[in-house]
């Protein structure tokens, strides 16, 4: 194959170039956001409900409607271990789809426990840390999550209980043990160490767990040991604010490429590596600039944003966390067992529900047969192997470079390569082996779930 020797292929900044603050949609958001309510009284919550999970900082950040909120020095200092992460031009994949769109991704995949997680659990487990607090309890569900929180209490020295969703910790025993070896403790969800987990199980012996179970298991962990708070790994709107260092990175990268995103896409399990890559640059449309599309892309297994319904619901199964406005399909609806588990989640979050209510983002829902196939394809032509969740944002990616090659209209396309998958090989063996299956929107069950949704 004939390749151009000049051709740049990465897009690289200075440790000096990490941002020094997040970006915060609230201070530009077109509408206002709905507030969050109290689950018993039916009230918009205050920070007093909050304080037993979280730690004040993090509360201010939820309401705070600043546009920069300052990266602590820590916590900045702790970014230089993986960031700036590189941007790539997907040269290889444009040829092997004879496209004229030019395809960028961003690559979070390098950081040290594999994907974007860690940019918003060194953040928390450094205010954690801050205000005293011993040990933190948090649920899984790819594994991502607990073992960026496993990393995180590592590097500030706080204790780490993970609930991982059943499926996956036996789907992915390299994951818990990387998480071990971090120092976390892990138990499988539903789990025999809370009343939760217990009455789970005596209902449903093989339940294969859900994130809505982990977190109600976490929550009720936290709330009864002393000097514990919980820990989320996404949907909260501090959770989005943490992952924002991508897309500012993104912006001076893409500056650096000399190009403009047409398209830019993320997959969403709860949003928030979706979040973090396209808040940025919404903002800039949000304060005059020009339009962006934005897409969403989430599993057919789990479509909140797709086709769940836009109203208040629980978080959790257990109906422990406040109200949220999203696009959720129940938070009772169980998805069955896909391997992209990150994206195995009832509801999405409010923020990103928000900007899809009205009209600022598009959301496509993709099986995960077409998403493999997709993220095989990837892995031969740019040689990394994606995590099971970005292949739906590269299955999109490519849709669009091939919709750019039959329109012969060029565009560019710019996506979030938020994980690597070296811990999803056994996902990759049955793609490869015919065994994966497509699993049909479960229409019934998801109604069923949709009954079950709080009178608000
Ligand atoms: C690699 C990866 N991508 C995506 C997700 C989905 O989460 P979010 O939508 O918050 O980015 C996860 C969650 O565990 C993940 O591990």
């Amino acid at each position: 194959m004939a390749v151009m020797s000049s051709r740049r292929t990465k897009f690289v900044l200075d440790e000096e170039q990490i941002p020094r603050a997040w970006y915060n949609i609230a201070a530009d958001l077109p509408v206002p956001p709905e507030p969050v309510l109290h689950p018993g009284t039916g009230q918009p919550i205050g920070p007093a409900d909050l304080a037993p999970l979280f730690p004040m900082a993090l509360i201010a950040q939820v309401v705070s409607t600043d546009r920069d909120i300052e990266i602590p020095e820590p916590v900045r200092d702790a970014y230089r271990l993986y960031r700036p992460s590189p941007l790539y031009r997907a040269h290889r994949l444009e040829q092997a789809l004879d496209t004229p769109a030019h395809i960028y991704y961003k690559y979070e995949g390098g950081s040290p426990s594999g994907s974007h997680k860690p940019n918003t659990a060194l953040a928390q487990a450094y205010y954690n840390k801050a205000e005293g607090v011993t040990r933190l309890a948090t649920e899984t569900g790819a594994g991502q999550w607990g073992s960026a929180l496993a990393f995180a209490g590592a590097v500030f020295g706080l204790e780490i209980k993970v609930f991982m969703v059943r499926a996956s910790y036996d789907q992915k025993p390299y994951r818990r043990m990387l998480m071990e070896t971090y120092g976390a403790e892990v138990v499988a969800s539903p789990s025999l160490s809370t009343e939760y987990g217990k009455k789970v199980l005596a209902e449903t012996p093989d339940n294969t767990g859900s994130l809505g179970i982990a977190i109600s298991e976490a929550i009720e962990d936290t709330v009864s040991h002393p000097g514990t708070k919980y820990s989320l790994g996404s949907v909260f709107d501090f959770v989005l604010l943490h992952q924002t260092v991508i897309g500012q990175e993104t912006i001076l990268q893409m500056e650096l490429a000399g190009e403009e995103p047409d398209v830019i896409i993320g997959c969403a399990g709860g949003g928030s590596n979706f979040a973090g890559l396209t808040f940025p640059w919404l903002g800039r449309t949000f304060r005059g600039g020009r339009t962006y599309r934005v897409i969403a892309v989430e599993p057919e297994a789990a479509p909140s944003l797709t086709r769940g319904v836009y109203t208040y619901d629980f978080g959790d199964t257990a109906q422990m966390t406040p109200l949220v406005k999203m696009h959720t399909l129940g938070h009772d609806f169980i998805p069955e067992p896909i391997h992209a588990g990150g994206l195995r989640y009832h509801g999405m979050a409010p923020l990103v529900s928000l900007l899809k209510e009205h009209g600022h983002i598009e959301a496509r829902s993709v099986h995960q047969r077409a998403s493999f196939e997709s993220g095989v394809q990837f892995a031969r032509s740019e040689g990394i192997l994606p995590a099971p969740e970005p292949t739906h944002a590269i299955n999109v990616a490519i849709d669009e470079a091939l919709e750019a090659k039959a329109s012969g209209r060029p565009k560019v396309i710019l996506f979030n390569l938020c994980g690597h998958g070296h811990f999803d090989l056994s996902a990759y063996e049955r793609y490869l082996s015919g065994q994966l299956e497509d699993y049909e929107y479960p229409v019934e069950k998801v109604e069923a779930a949709l009954a079950g949704l709080p009178k608000v």
